[in-house]
């Protein structure tokens, strides 16, 4: 069955460019993105690979790590890191799984069947420090991600478990919030002592709150 947000990410060890991994214990007490990549030696993932490691700065000042995954062997994995150097300007700074068997393809559902028989899609699921699957996103192979709305979404997600706000459309960094609708205003009056400014009754914008 396919995975779902609120669901335990499911364990495994598996080779990857780092050594082998145990999932759970890799991950720590940090917040992960576990993304999957069709194949080795492609235009777009090449040039995934180097955003994700050009953002390395931007992922540990959230306490989070990357870890990516293709279907192909070690071995490929190992030549392939030297061009995503050579063109992308950022040598691999985090793990890459050489998921050769698909334990964790399988495991995950990154083979979509209906779109290819073999090579994974591109998924990708942040993951909490209880190890609970936060968000998933599916793109179809001819499509690179866009990294910065993981990262945005990291940002609401962080922020949004600290405090009784969620975050509004295109929400970034300092952009106003939504007071959630389960905090009655007599509890906000106590929450966010600055006020907002209620545009419908459920419908309440408050500043940012400062995030740690
Ligand atoms: C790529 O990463 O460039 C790619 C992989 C599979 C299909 C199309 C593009």
């Amino acid at each position: 069955m396919a995975l779902r947000l609120g669901d335990i990410a499911p364990d495994f060890t598996q080779e990857s460019t780092a050594g082998p991994i145990n999932f759970h214990e890799w991950a720590g007490d940090s917040w992960v993105i576990l993304f999957s990549h069709p194949k080795d030696f492609t235009p777009v993932c090449t040039t995934e690979l180097g955003e994700v490691s050009r953002l390395k700065p931007e992922f540990d000042k959230r306490n989070t790590k990357a870890i990516g995954l293709s279907v192909d062997p070690i071995e490929d994995h190992h030549k392939w890191v030297s061009d995503i150097e050579e063109t992308q300007g950022y040598g691999l700074n985090f793990p890459l799984l050489a998921d050769s068997d698909r334990k964790v393809s399988d495991l995950y559902d990154m083979v979509h069947p209906n779109a290819n028989d073999t090579l994974t899609v591109r998924s990708v699921f942040i993951i909490d420090p209880n190890k609970k699957i936060r968000l998933t996103l599916t793109y179809p192979a001819s499509t690179g991600r866009n990294f910065a709305e993981i990262l945005r979404v990291l940002d609401s997600l962080q922020l949004t478990d600290g405090y009784k706000v969620a975050t509004p459309v295109n929400w970034q960094q300092g952009n106003d919030c939504i007071i959630v609708p389960s905090v009655s205003n007599e509890e906000a009056r106590t929450l966010f002592p600055e006020g907002w400014k209620e545009l419908k009754p459920y419908l309440r914008l408050v500043k940012q709150p400062k995030s740690s």
